[in-house]
């Protein structure tokens, strides 16, 4: 047999097509078009996966404006404030992506929080400017931007050069060109300011929509500054991380936990980045939620107890090796990928393992989520491992999650502006003899000589490590003095008010500051993507749109359509309705007077998985038929029988095969 190429499965994939189409000229019952809907699905993933195969650059194939056309139409997500005229990068959501939104947010908080027992918590949004010039966010949370000279337009200068590249390398046909293009493509994230600037210049790029020079690059930052209070005296800004929240309460939860190490913290909430150019719908806004988790580990012990779950799990990988050469995305398992030192440790690799199952469980598909690995200049200073969840969309591959490993820094430097001590306390099995550095202190001296600052030297002589305590040491030997600064400002630490030894010491433990492991999900961007990825129309109909939501994510489970406005039909509805409202399901009822197949259509629109119809025979019998969108097939069995069994599909005790197996089919000429 010849292997299989992307033109071979695209004609079989038009053949599926076809068939459908032919059946459905033919008035066939509806359990024919099973096996050729699944074989549709089974052609589609294996075209996309080739797709992807053959260069990654390949976008996610959906008709995005059908897509947006529906998101709009029937109010998934709005521009804020449109009838202002809108502000770029806010976004309203309506009412089924509102609930949309909270459905994924509730998966993402079962798969994690509650399957994880992690401590969640809700921290204050409005954040002291102490805080994150302590976290780096004031000096170094920028991108680079460039204006246009003549009208002010501004871009972010890395998005420019990509788009530019981009465009330039499809009209480009020499191999070396191409090659030198590509380069410059791979490269474009880890970019410096220099480099940026003078890759824009070598290539002359210029304004986009007016053909304008531009600006040099410049670092603009993207918090959105304010005060807080009347006073204007107290400078603060909106987060642009729910991070640092749960940094500064490190104390409180390691209490709250029993002081039992390690453990991981959670925190759902609104973040706020002044994004120099938002774009692409949700997927580059200035406020959006963020659900992050920081689970804080030993440094030097990064096992997972639960790795074992996960490690024969395949996974795509795309290694930092790989995004400079071959562009090969490594098809591994978790294990394979910590044993070879791929993936750094096994917390991170636990959390990558689960964050997919979290992705395909709300409708990713699989093919098309991948891990990439940060360039080590991509990476900051102190992060050791970092690895973006990337969903391939029409726009192109987006990071939607990131899962970064920064070590011990935010701890160290809360630690360090705080004057506080942000460390765990490990217990060893037998007590231990260990050099430990002790400073002795001439209190008496110091605090005659300091008064009342005299506080200020013991705090940050507490805050010191061993390997700081040395090297103040061998400073006093060799200068007589230090200076220390302090909230006061200098003071003067003299060699006669401090003796530093090495001793022996027999401990039954040690303090360490823990490492943190963070995985920091965008839940707009993958609410977007969700649509993306479950968007399709009708093999045998274009303008049928549907949306494919998994059952546990759809805004509304069932579609309750009474035949018709008969009066007849009232007490089988208010049954169902209150059946349904006692088991918590949603539900809307659309009782237009339209076609039966114009509802079903609206509902699939809207992603409603499962529709109850009322008919005259439920006024004799009391049975009502249920459908399920995407097989489109029906099974028609008592009222009570029917939402028992929209019970157990959104519980998602049941698959609707096994439904159909269970309960009477039915089938009928209607219009579908
Ligand atoms: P990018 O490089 O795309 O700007 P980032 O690396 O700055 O993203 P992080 O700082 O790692 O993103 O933020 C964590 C998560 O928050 C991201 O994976 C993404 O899902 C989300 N996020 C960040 N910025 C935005 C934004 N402007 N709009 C929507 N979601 C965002
Ligand atoms: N806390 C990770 C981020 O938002 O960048």
């Amino acid at each position: 047999m010849s292997a299989e190429t992307l033109e071979s499965v695209q004609e079989l994939l038009n053949l599926e097509i076809a068939k459908v189409k032919a059946l459905k000229a033919a008035n066939a019952c509806k359990d024919e078009y099973i096996p050729i809907i699944a074989a549709l699905k089974d052609l589609k993933k294996r075209r996309d996966a080739f797709l992807k195969n053959v260069e990654d650059r390949v976008k996610f194939p959906v008709n995005r404006e059908a897509l947006e056309s529906v998101a709009k139409r029937r109010f998934f997500f709005i521009n804020g404030f449109e009838i202002y005229g809108g502000v770029a990068g806010l976004f309203d959501l309506g009412p089924p992506g509102c609930a949309l939104k909270n459905n994924i947010v509730d998966t993402w908080r079962s798969h994690f929080v509650h399957r994880e027992s992690m401590l969640e918590l809700e921290c204050s949004i409005l954040t002291p400017y102490d805080v994150l010039k302590t976290s780096g966010h004031v000096d170094r949370f920028v991108d680079y931007m460039v204006t246009d000279v003549e009208n002010g337009e501004a871009f972010r200068a890395d998005h420019l050069l990509e788009d530019f590249l981009e465009k330039k390398l499809e009209a480009t046909k020499d191999a070396e060109t191409r090659k030198s293009l590509k380069n410059d493509l791979d490269n474009v994230e880890s970019f410096t300011l220099a480099e940026l600037g003078e890759r824009l210049a070598f290539y002359d790029v210029k304004s986009p929509e007016t053909g304008n020079a531009l600006t040099e690059p410049v670092p603009f930052n993207l918090m959105f500054a304010t005060s807080i209070g009347p006073s204007g005296n107290t400078p603060g800004f909106l987060r642009p991380e729910t991070a640092q929240g749960i940094f500064v309460n490190f104390t409180r939860l390691l209490d709250y936990n029993a002081s039992r190490m390690p453990f991981a913290a959670a925190q759902i909430g609104y973040s706020y980045r002044n994004e120099i150019a938002p774009r692409n719908a949700l997927l580059r806004v200035r406020e959006f939620q963020q659900a992050e988790i920081e689970h804080f580990v030993h440094p030097k012990r990064k096992d997972h107890p639960r790795f074992a779950e996960v490690a024969d799990l395949e996974v795509d990988l795309f290694p930092w090796e790989n995004q400079l050469g071959s562009r090969e995305i490594v098809r591994t398992t978790f294990g394979a990928a910590v044993a070879e030192g791929v993936i750094d440790n096994q917390t991170l690799a636990y959390y990558l393992a689960r964050t997919m199952l979290f992705m395909h469980s709300i409708g990713i598909v699989p093919e098309h989520l991948r891990f990439r690995q940060h360039m080590p200049t991509e990476m900051a200073h102190y992060a050791s491992d970092c690895w973006d969840a990337e969903i391939n969309t029409s726009y192109g591959w987006v990071e939607v999650a990131g899962h970064a490993d920064r070590s011990c820094h935010d701890l160290t430097e809360h630690a360090k502006a705080t004057n506080s001590k942000l460390v765990a306390y490990e217990r060893f099995d037998e007590p231990r003899d260990v050099e430990v550095v002790e400073i002795d202190l001439n209190k008496k001296l110091i605090g005659k000589t300091h008064r009342g600052n005299a506080k200020h030297i013991f705090a940050h002589l507490a805050g010191l490590d061993d390997d700081a305590k040395l090297a103040l040491a061998n400073e006093l030997t060799a200068a007589g003095a230090v200076t220390i600064a302090s909230p006061v400002g200098d003071l003067e630490l003299t060699a006669d008010m401090a003796t530093i030894a090495t001793v022996t010491k027999r401990v039954s433990g040690e303090s360490y500051t823990p490492a943190v492991i963070e995985p920091s999900f965008g839940i707009g961007r993958i609410l977007y993507s969700v649509l993306e990825h479950t968007f399709y129309t009708r093999p045998d109909d274009e303008a049928r749109a549907v949306l494919g939501f998994p059952i546990g994510i759809a805004p509304i489970k069932v579609a309750l359509l009474p035949l018709s406005a008969n009066a007849a039909f009232d007490p089988a509805l208010a049954d169902i309705r209150v059946l349904l409202e006692k088991a918590r399901i949603t539900f809307k009822v659309d009782a237009s007077g339209a076609q039966i197949g114009r509802r079903y259509a609206r509902s699939d629109e809207v992603g409603i998985p499962l529709a109850i119809t009322v008919d005259f025979q439920t006024v004799d019998d009391n049975t009502v038929t249920l459908r399920e969108r995407d097989s489109m097939t029906q099974v028609r069995a008592s009222v009570a029988d029917v939402v028992a069994a929209v019970g157990s599909l959104v519980m998602g005790l049941k698959s609707w095969e096994t439904i159909r197996s269970e309960l009477p089919h039915f089938s009928t000429a209607t219009e579908e």
